[in-house]
């Protein structure tokens, strides 16, 4: 689709209501089934546009606060939309009360917080990541000098601290001690197969964790700038308890983040393996070029994600469950013409919201869901 693509071209040649075909493929009869109630509500989704012309941020749900600051920072200074996505999400990355992400992230299985970060720049198609990054709390911001600084795209581990340190970021301790008691408590309770099959775990309860077993919060958010211009850029202390140096989704371009400034911009949260897998943000920004709206393209990322695991549930069977995958992964996109969505893997009907802000202001919407319970 070339750049000059008009909304009024974009919404022509989408709409919304996916076939049974396009949805069912080639999942099971029983997981047919289960999908029939999903292909009822995206018959009725109804993905967000928009007004032209005025900036537009979407984000996880922890990123209320990250998508309000990228919105202000395109409308009252003209900041570059990667730009205003790593500012946005640098206020959450220094929330110690997330337990997600930057300061107050859940630390490895030796409990050393490490993290994992890039970003995405639509008008140039260039990027940068750091990878397993100890003690500096913006590692977005990092990426970001990693993408404006150097001709690479990933820097990991001890040269990534190095690069930092170099660029003038500050080292600080980031395990506070709320993420310690709950590293603590799952040192305590650790399972002895722990290390292949993390779904088992349980956790403390805490609401941020959201639900899930073992949670690989991440912050991802995209940015369109008024003059239609995109970036994005997504950030984590990754899956809570990792294996030290395991790296997941976030800083790998395609997986955890992707834009094409003809097109849109996408990324994704959750179980990381699931979105490199699949290159799950990649393949939503392919789909949205091919036609589908912003709510369709991540919701044919979750199917593909559901089949290529059914598959393989031969071999990992704890990630299949009860006719669906038994792990959270949500994709968030933005198209150029404005047209914003986002779909999520399962959960009950209300319960995935994701947060945008437009002209109308910041606030949560619901994610569509792959499969409702
Ligand atoms: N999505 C974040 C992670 O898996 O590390």
């Amino acid at each position: 689709m070339a750049s000059d693509t008009t909304r009024r071209d974009f919404l022509r040649q989408t709409g919304l209501g996916l076939t049974a075909a396009t949805l069912g493929g080639s999942l099971t009869a029983a997981s047919a089934q289960q999908l029939q109630a999903t292909q009822q509500s995206i018959r009725a989704a109804s993905s967000g546009l928009s007004q032209p012309g005025h900036p537009i941020a979407i984000s996880s749900a922890n990123g209320l606060a990250a998508v309000a600051e990228a919105v202000r920072l395109m409308k009252e200074s003209q900041v570059r939309a990667v730009s205003a996505a790593v500012r946005g999400v640098a206020i959450v990355e220094a929330d110690p009360d997330d337990l997600s992400v930057g300061l107050g992230g859940l630390p490895d299985e030796s409990g050393e917080v490490t993290l994992d970060a890039a970003c995405m720049d639509g008008p140039s198609h260039n990027a940068g990541s750091v990878g397993c990054l100890k003690r500096i709390m913006h590692p977005a911001a990092v990426a970001e000098r990693v993408m404006d600084r150097t001709d690479h795209i990933n820097l990991v581990g001890v040269g990534a601290l190095a690069f930092a340190k170099e660029q003038g970021f500050e080292e600080a301790d980031l395990l506070t001690d709320r993420a310690k008691g709950i590293w603590e408590k799952w040192l305590k309770n650790r399972e002895p197969d722990d290390r292949l099959w993390p779904l088992n775990d349980t956790l403390p309860a805490d609401p941020i964790l959201q639900g899930e077993p073992r949670p690989w919060g991440t912050i991802h958010c995209s940015a369109l700038a008024p003059d239609g211009t995109l970036g994005c850029c997504t950030t984590t202390s990754g899956l809570a308890f990792k294996i030290p140096g395991r790296i997941g989704d976030s800083p790998l371009i395609g997986c955890g983040l992707y834009c094409d400034n003809s097109v849109g911009s996408a990324g994704a949260t959750g179980r990381g393996e699931a979105a490199i897998l699949s290159g799950g943000s990649w393949l939503v920004v392919e789909r949205m070029r091919a036609g589908d709206t912003p709510t369709e393209a991540c919701l044919y990322a979750l199917r593909r994600v559901a089949e290529q695991t059914e598959r393989s549930a031969k071999w990992q069977p704890a990630l299949w469950k009860d006719g669906q995958p038994n792990f959270g992964l949500t994709f968030y996109a933005v198209r150029k013409d404005g047209l914003y969505g986002s779909a999520s893997m399962r959960g009950a009907k209300g319960s995935r919201k994701f947060a945008i802000c437009d002209e109308k202001g910041a606030r949560l919407e619901p994610c569509t869901l792959l499969f409702e319970s």
